[in-house]
């Protein structure tokens, strides 16, 4: 009998951006009701969990990630009744819905920083951290990562902005105050979190250890035990800070604190080492499918992997990692080869029809992030080019332009002027357009979710790179007792010449172009399939 598998670990999840997503109230702000309105085009894709970036009351400093009240929801998207019906839609049309739970810091305006910051014995004061003197830790918005308080002539932490004052995880009664609000949203019925830079509660900070801090495990373990233990959620950690070794230690079958995290070590390779994220460096295929062999071998049978190429943070995957002159090809050769490794799929709203980044003018862009390193780096004497350069790279607004529905005025997001800027290119590339298509993106992944679901393969095979230390091709080979299948995806604009006549007998699954022939093979580029083969299990038996 096959051993049965927990849910999340077949599940595809599709990442909603609310701000971006769809306009119901015509405010140009999308919102909880425009989402529900669009339910059939995500069920349709063949998704199984919905995943919500913050939707909680927050003075929207940095989009919802500093939240100033975890119990209420923002009225720019809608009541908690429109969350609840929300909620309920989703389970009815057999999909569940996870939260986003950004508990490393709140918002300077959450009534406990408001009242910690009032006097050095109020009884909040503790649930934050305060130091006389700062030390030299920088903020990841730029600049130092302490402001000062007058009202008390201390300085608090915040690893972000200024308006999101870190909580002090050391206090206990915080830590208890957190998971009984936790609990409070899982009892409603939702049905797990992604968890906002959650390896940084573990901090220390007079040690400057902050990722992956002393205190990581220990934390974990108790909110596991107070709140996600005995129900069958999907956790999921953001962990931009997590080495490998850790992520299958964290998510270990045994003893697992947590369904999976975000393990970001693809995602640093187009960037000088030890320079940050805007100092940019050409992507080196060897790096890439490097780490993601190591994150294959590292977590099989062991631990357990997301798949993600691209995030509310991240530029577009097409952008970045494909090429715009082969759009379409490329996006589906991208999702091939993501999404034919063992892990739980994530899509992120407007991939699914190959969304691409934009070049706007800088009084155009929204994100705080961006705008502070501008300022920060102009001061430290850049240049404006180059600024921008980097920020038509990496800035997070490149994937938090509104989802293009269709080719009317404004994308059919919204019926008035959205809050941040359309891509232009609106009018050829959007979802109406995309599924009219032949050979539509989001067709494409439709049918690669399906052949997901009906071979075990995909979450139980073996993985080993075929031709590692090829600059342009990425293979590979995963294997049961008795399935095969070779997945190909080509990174180039070249017809590539390789052997992989050995592969002859295998049958294509799904494909972006005809399939080719594996005896004579000539990949065209940005070429990608999936072939398989069953062993005739007897005979080897
Ligand atoms: C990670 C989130 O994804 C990002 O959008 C946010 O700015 C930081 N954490 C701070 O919450």
């Amino acid at each position: 009998m096959e051993k049965k598998i927990e849910w999340w670990k077949n599940a595809i999840v599709y990442q909603i951006y609310p701000l971006s997503f769809k306009d119901s109230n015509h405010d140009g702000i999308g919102d909880l009701n425009g989402i529900n309105s669009k339910l059939d085009y995500i069920k349709n894709l063949g998704i199984d969990v919905i995943w919500l970036s913050p939707v909680y009351q927050s003075p929207m400093d940095d989009n919802g990630y500093d939240i100033s009240d975890y119990k209420r929801i923002n009225p720019i998207f809608g009541t908690m009744e429109d969350m609840e019906n929300l909620v309920s839609n989703i389970h009815k049309n057999g999909m569940k819905i996870i939260m986003d739970l950004v508990v490393n810091h709140t918002s300077d305006e959450h009534q406990w920083f408001i009242e910690a910051k009032k006097s050095k014995d109020n009884p909040y004061r503790d649930y934050y951290i305060w130091r006389d003197q700062p030390n030299q830790i920088q903020s990841v918005f730029s600049g130092p990562a302490w402001t000062y308080n007058e009202a008390t002539k201390q300085y608090y932490f915040h690893l972000f902005s200024n308006k999101q004052p870190d909580l002090n995880w050391h206090n206990p009664k915080l830590r208890l105050e957190i998971y009984q609000m936790i609990n409070e949203w899982l009892d409603k019925g939702i049905d797990g979190f992604r968890l906002d830079v959650i390896d940084l509660i573990g901090k220390d900070i007079d040690s400057m250890s902050l990722s992956d801090g002393p205190y990581l495990n220990q934390y974990l373990q108790e909110m596991h035990d107070h709140c996600f233990k005995n129900r069958d959620i999907l956790t999921v950690g953001e962990m931009p800070g997590l080495s490998i070794k850790r992520a299958s230690e964290i998510t270990n079958q045994k003893n697992p604190l947590l369904s999976m995290i975000f393990q970001f070590s693809h995602i640093s390779l187009d960037e000088i080492p030890g320079q940050g994220k805007w100092a940019l460096k050409k992507l080196d295929l060897v790096e890439f499918k490097n780490v993601f062999n190591k994150l294959q071998q590292t977590l099989f049978e062991k631990g357990w992997n997301s798949l993600f190429l691209t995030n509310h943070d991240q530029p577009r995957a097409v952008s970045r990692f494909g090429n715009l002159s082969f759009r379409k090809k490329s996006s589906k050769m991208l999702a091939t080869v993501l999404y034919g490794m063992q892990g739980t799929p994530y899509v992120f709203q407007g991939e699914e029809i190959g969304m691409t980044g934009v070049q706007f003018e800088l009084s155009q862009y929204k994100d705080i992030e961006t705008l502070n390193m501008y300022r920060d780096h102009l001061q430290k004497g850049y240049k404006h080019d180059d600024i921008m350069t980097s920020i038509y790279a990496k800035g997070r607004d490149n994937s938090r332009t509104p989802l293009q529905w269709d080719d009317t005025q404004n994308a059919g997001f919204s019926d008035v002027q959205p809050w941040i800027d359309i891509n232009p290119n609106y009018k050829e590339l959007n979802a109406k357009k995309d599924l009219a298509e032949k050979d539509s993106i989001y067709n494409y992944f439709k049918e690669l979710f399906t052949i997901r679901k009906k071979y075990r393969i995909f979450d139980q095979g073996t993985f080993e790179l075929i031709y590692p230390s090829h600059h342009e091709l990425f293979i590979y080979l995963r294997k049961t007792k008795n399935e095969a299948i070779l997945v190909i995806g080509s990174f180039s604009e070249n017809r590539i010449e390789i052997d992989l006549s050995e592969y002859s007998q295998y049958q294509c699954l799904i494909t972006n172009e005809t399939p080719i022939d594996l005896k004579q093979t000539v990949i065209p580029p940005y070429y990608c399939a999936i072939y398989y083969k069953k062993e005739d299990y007897h005979a080897n038996h």
